[in-house]
């Protein structure tokens, strides 16, 4: 009920002038965000990687409308790149692309021609590109260029959602040879037709995706805050045998950094997602609706007045 609640208001336009004019805010905004530009982006993940975290950079922004902003948003993709490169921050780092950022909802082919600019550039720089998941009825759009791109981007990732129904046969398609799959519970609001709508249900499909994932061919990248899933994939890793560079865990900034921590001295492989840009609150609205101990905060800082 609260998360609906939440969900809806990152869709209006009115909370968001709310929240982003509010004195405090910020610092709210600013344990999730690394920032707003390329060089705060390049700041965070200097300081992950000397903590010993792999890291994978989002630049904010979803719902692209117009060809100028998704040529915007592809250059913002390539300049994080080359700057990535220059800083010797590659493979270490690597980019999260959510394809409507790129047009995808208006004209799939130019997310496609864009999206494939951006897989160049992370190739040149010696990274890779993970297709961010969004609402279900990008799914088979995404999986579709997904497939297209790594005949000549192998090292593409994928990201499967374990709230969808259809997802325990897609983690089957996708267990291959060198196919890099970033499991997560999944973000949207979505119907009782294509989603589990109970937490209960979701885990359920969530340990059964990560047995097909743990005990295929490919690499698993086990995205989630969850101590019982976290436990369960650790155990399951064991039980198949997985070495730390044969799957990763993800957390996302400023959620969890003590177990980001325990799990690298742990000898694991450990990615954190990164967001930064101006563009912050619909990413925002969804962490708070994740988590009333975070609604708290964020609500204090709101009520807060100079
Ligand atoms: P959930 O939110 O159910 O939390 C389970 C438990 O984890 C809590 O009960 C608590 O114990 C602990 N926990 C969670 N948050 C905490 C906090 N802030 N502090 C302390 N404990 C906390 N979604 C999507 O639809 N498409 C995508 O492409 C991605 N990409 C993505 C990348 C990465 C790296 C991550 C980690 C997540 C995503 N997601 C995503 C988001 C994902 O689908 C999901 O919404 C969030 O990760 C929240 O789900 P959890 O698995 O963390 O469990």
């Amino acid at each position: 009920m609260l998360r609906s609640v939440i969900l809806a208001a990152s869709r209006s336009p009115r909370f968001e002038r709310l929240v982003e004019t509010a004195p405090y805010t910020r610092d709210v905004v600013r344990r999730f965000v690394a920032g707003t530009g390329t060089d705060d982006a390049l700041r965070a993940t200097r300081q992950l990687v000397a903590d010993g975290l792999a890291v994978s950079l989002d630049h904010l922004g979803e719902d692209t409308v117009t060809a100028e902003q998704a040529n915007a948003v592809r250059d913002e993709y390539l300049g994080l790149l080359g700057g990535l490169a220059q800083a010797g921050l590659t493979p270490a780092a690597e980019v999260s692309v959510k394809l409507s950022a790129l047009g995808q909802r208006f004209d799939e082919r130019l997310a496609r021609e864009h999206v494939r600019a951006i897989c160049a550039a992370a190739t040149a720089a010696g990274t890779t590109v993970t297709l961010d998941m969004e609402d279900h009825t990008t799914t088979d759009s995404t999986l579709d260029i997904l497939a297209e791109l790594r005949k000549d981007f192998p090292g593409t990732g994928a990201v499967l959602q374990a709230y969808l129904r259809r997802t325990e046969s897609d983690c089957r398609e996708l267990a291959t040879a060198g196919s890099r799959v970033r499991l997560c519970k999944g973000a949207y609001k979505e119907p009782e037709s294509v989603a589990y709508q109970s937490a209960r249900e979701v885990d359920k499909s969530y340990v059964r995706c990560l047995n097909i994932l743990l005990s295929g061919a490919g690499y698993p990248m086990v995205a989630t805050h969850d101590p019982t899933l976290i436990a369960i994939a650790e155990d399951r890793a064991r039980w198949f045998d997985r070495a730390p560079d044969e799957f990763e865990f993800q957390l996302l900034y400023g959620v969890r950094p003590e177990e980001q921590a325990r799990l690298a001295g742990a000898g694991h492989t450990v990615r954190v997602y990164v967001p930064y840009g101006t563009d912050w609150y619909g990413y925002l609205m969804r962490r708070l609706a994740e988590r009333p101990a975070n609604l708290a905060f964020f609500a204090r800082a709101l009520a807060t007045r100079r």
